[in-house]
């Protein structure tokens, strides 16, 4: 039957579409086999492709030929199918597919391509190595929960590019290869063959560009950007990612928001039927460290962290008191229900705040037995009672103590709270909790440089009424910057930026730069000012993590379609990989240590 010279059939119908009211239809479907099986002479085929899987028949009156040709198909042939779509005897129906009411009476059957038996079953619940999966990510493609995340991805760019489109938003694109800047995370470099010596970097984000796009008086900028960041990689973090980068101009940051998220929550309604309205709710960013030890908390559930300091400032208990004296913070979160973990339990709470560096957990129990607590004996009375009261403990809870650094107890307690939120149940998994979180610190300082860094990146405005502290007390200066956060991600983040030339310049000084460092790197955004600038600003979505949660996914590499390993590998094409000597001769690099 099959047509060694070319293709005879013409696909009139998708697979997945069928339906009862295509009965007595002769139909021609194309895809792939997904399963084959041979009852007593009758071969049933479950037909995939694209829309979805239907059952074909071939039945033991065709002929010989035809059943012979049938008897060859296995999983991922690539066929051809004519047949006639029937009615399923009731007792064949299934319901667990759209197209179980019918089957398809195959009449002609045409091999377009015989396949290898694949590594693994092409089917959403597979338990298969990820490693497997990637090497082979065109077969991992195939199925459906792949191919369905994919249209997702689509059609969510394709509504926000609608929506910024339908508002004066026109997209530009900016360069690949461009100008290494020393500020932000590690470059990917590209050497320039014409120039010895030299490199281009890959963009972090198009963060200059569209900011001079500004100066160009274009006022609406958007554009779906690939970005490029070398560094330490997690289930949230690829280095080549998607950002929806925007930028405008003359627009107050309240309207700004605003218009975020009317795009955002026509997303949600849009793709996934999901009702979010705004406003989202708001924070500053030291609120969301004092109640939640993260800048960006997951507000599906409450338990918030309780401040001790006035508790135990004076206490006996030495571990407390010279914290605070040290200028470190004590900090509690109550575990409704704690009070009946088992030993093992809390001392595995307490391995866990250790890994944030922690020196150790300090905890009261209020068990079915009564209360106990390791360290009851360096607490007054008056003491207890009074951090059971701030907490709130009502019945068999357990309050968790860390003292410490102010990072070391947000990153302890935020984290703890993350883990007992999951672990109890405490997070509604289709809920989507969005929040803005504002008023970010302007600079960060890093301990190992010995000196300030931008929070969010040195193009960031300073909040007006800070601006004089930026001599006095540079460290206590807010920026108009925001993240948006959804879920406990940070899903996008920006800014209103510094337009005048003398602020950037200061801002420079701030971060280390001396005035003749700060022109070699950005001498041409500083130039750019001076020639009519208008106020500005805007943010970045991080696009693949925004669909991970549309997903409920666990990992970016289940929405990149040719995604990197932890390692920043690609077993499939096996990148990164080594070049020959003659590549490397025409870009003048000579490696250091050789092959
Ligand atoms: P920022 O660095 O905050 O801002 O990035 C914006 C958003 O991009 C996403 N993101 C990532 N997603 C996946 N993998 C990564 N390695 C990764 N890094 C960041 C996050 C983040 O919120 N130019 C500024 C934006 C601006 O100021 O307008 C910028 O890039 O979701
Ligand atoms: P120590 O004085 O080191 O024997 O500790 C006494 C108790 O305080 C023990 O239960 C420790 O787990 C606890 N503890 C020690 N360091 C801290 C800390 N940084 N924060 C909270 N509790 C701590």
């Amino acid at each position: 039957m099959a047509d060694k010279a070319g293709i005879s059939l013409i696909r009139t119908h998708q697979a997945g579409a069928l339906r009862i009211n295509d009965v007595g239809s002769e139909v021609v479907l194309s895809g792939w086999v997904q399963r084959r099986r041979d009852l007593g002479g009758v071969i049933f085929i479950d037909l995939r492709d694209r829309s979805g899987i239907v059952q074909a028949v071939f039945a033991a009156k065709l002929s010989n030929e035809a059943l012979e040709t049938a008897n060859q198909l296995r999983n991922e042939f690539v066929i051809s199918v004519r047949g006639q779509v029937v009615k399923r005897d009731p007792d064949t129906v299934n319901p667990k597919i759209a197209t179980g009411d019918i089957e398809v009476q195959v009449l002609q059957l045409e091999i377009l391509n015989a396949a290898k038996n694949p590594p693994f079953y092409i089917e959403d619940r597979i338990d298969v190595d990820e490693n497997v999966r990637l090497k082979h990510r065109y077969l991992d493609l195939r199925r459906p929960v792949m191919r369905q995340t994919f249209e997702l991805r689509h059609k969510a760019i394709k509504y926000i590019r609608d929506y910024l489109d339908s508002n004066e938003f026109m997209e530009v694109e900016t360069p690949i290869l461009t100008k290494s800047t020393p500020e932000g995370a590690r470059d990917y470099l590209v050497p320039s063959r014409l120039h010895d010596g030299e490199f281009y970097a890959l963009p972090q984000s198009p963060q200059l560009f569209k900011q001079l796009l500004m100066v160009s008086g274009f006022e609406r900028y958007f554009q779906v950007a690939r970005c490029f960041r070398d560094e330490d990689l997690r289930a949230d973090r690829q280095p080549e990612f998607t950002q929806v980068d925007i930028e405008q101009s003359f627009i107050p940051l309240p309207k700004f928001q605003a218009m975020m998220e009317q795009m955002i929550s026509g997303l949600f309604e849009h793709t996934l039927g999901k009702v979010v309205p705004g406003p989202f709710q708001r924070i500053t960013y030291a609120e969301a460290m004092e109640l939640y030890g993260s800048d960006k908390p997951d507000l599906r559930f409450d338990m918030k962290l309780v401040n001790l300091q006035n508790i135990v400032a004076q206490s006996a208990f030495k571990v407390f008191r010279s914290t605070i004296e040290a200028g470190g913070l004590v900090k509690a979160l109550l575990i409704p229900s704690g009070g009946t973990f088992t030993r093992k339990q809390i001392d595995d709470l307490e391995l866990f705040v250790k890994q944030y560096g922690a020196s150790g957990l300090a905890w009261i129990a209020y068990t079915p037995e009564g209360m106990k607590s390791p360290v009851a004996k360096f607490l007054s009375e008056e003491e207890i009672r009074a951090i059971s009261e701030v907490t709130h403990v009502q019945g068999h809870d357990l309050i968790a103590i860390v003292a410490g650094k102010p990072k070391v107890v947000h990153d302890a307690l935020g984290n703890l709270r993350l883990k007992i939120g999951k672990e109890s149940g405490l997070i509604a998994e289709d809920e989507y909790k969005f929040l803005w979180v504002t008023e970010f610190p302007l600079l960060e300082w890093d301990d190992d440089e010995k000196r300030f860094t931008a929070m969010h990146h040195p193009f960031t405005m300073p909040m007006w009424e800070d601006i004089p502290l930026m001599k006095s007390d540079p460290g206590a200066v807010r920026a108009q910057a925001y993240d948006i956060v959804l879920n406990g991600f940070e899903i996008g983040g920006g800014s209103m930026r510094i337009f005048q030339r003398e602020l950037q310049e200061q801002m420079f000084e701030l971060l280390g730069f001396t005035l003749e460092e700060a022109k070699k790197q950005f001498g041409f955004l500083l130039d750019a000012f001076e020639y009519g600038t208008p106020p500005h600003g805007g943010i970045a979505f991080g696009i693949d993590r925004i669909i991970m949660l549309m997903a409920g996914m666990k990992s970016l590499r289940d929405v990149i379609a040719f995604p990197k390993t932890a390692s920043g590998t690609d077993p499939m094409t096996q990148a990164p990989s080594p070049v020959t000597d003659r590549q490397l001769r025409d870009l003048h690099i000579q490696l250091r240590k050789p092959k």
